[in-house]
């Protein structure tokens, strides 16, 4: 889907949290994050919603997958399955940036046309990873290069080649 990226910020074996937190927490990309999501439909699963704090939430349009009925304040979008939230993206020119979490970024990276992801040069004890995915089926470039507070990590841009887009028939 052409209007579909995603986020992430792992480690060296694709971790991702622990405790339904994050691991590392780069103020940088922390900041990266807030520039790439500012006025966005954010997706995210039910557990990444729990985790994160009111800040990271405001500015933007959030949208969250869950099973369970859930209480909603006024801009939260709820859906409660993975059709039906394709369809949504699919059926719009809104762009939407899959912000986690594992199970999220696991079931949406299929459909996904642009990921960020900030590779951190460091191995950590997880609970939660981003899921495997090839190389070899994205352009990847290099946008940046850094060291804060003694952790190395690189930031990718990865966009999709052309044939391997995987086709959401609505
Ligand atoms: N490093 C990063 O960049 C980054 C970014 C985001 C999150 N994280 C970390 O990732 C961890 C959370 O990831 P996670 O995999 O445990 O949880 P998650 O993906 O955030 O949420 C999983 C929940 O989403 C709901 N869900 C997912 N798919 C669904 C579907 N098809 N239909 C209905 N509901 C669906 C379910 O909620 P219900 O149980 O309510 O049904 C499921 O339990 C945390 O540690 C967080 O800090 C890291």
């Amino acid at each position: 889907m052409k209007n579909l990226s995603l986020i992430a910020a792992i480690g060296e074996g694709g971790e991702l949290g622990y405790n339904n937190n994050l691991i590392w927490k780069i103020r940088e990309d922390l900041q990266f994050y807030k520039e790439m999501t500012m006025g966005k439909n954010i997706i995210m699963g039910r557990k990444t919603l729990e985790s994160m704090p009111l800040q990271a939430l405001e500015g933007r349009h959030p949208i969250v997958l869950t099973s369970k009925p859930l209480e909603t304040c006024t801009n939260l979008e709820v859906f409660h399955d993975l059709d039906s939230l394709l369809d949504y993206v699919n059926d719009t020119n809104k762009e939407f940036m899959v912000v986690g979490g594992a199970n999220v970024y696991e079931e949406l990276l299929p459909y996904v046309q642009v990921m960020y992801l900030t590779e951190i040069k460091r191995e950590a004890y997880a609970d939660t990873f981003f899921p495997y995915f090839n190389e070899d089926d994205w352009n990847i470039t290099e946008i940046g290069d850094f060291l804060d507070n003694d952790i190395p990590y690189i930031r990718n841009k990865y966009v999709r080649k052309r044939s391997k887009m995987v086709k959401w028939e609505s």
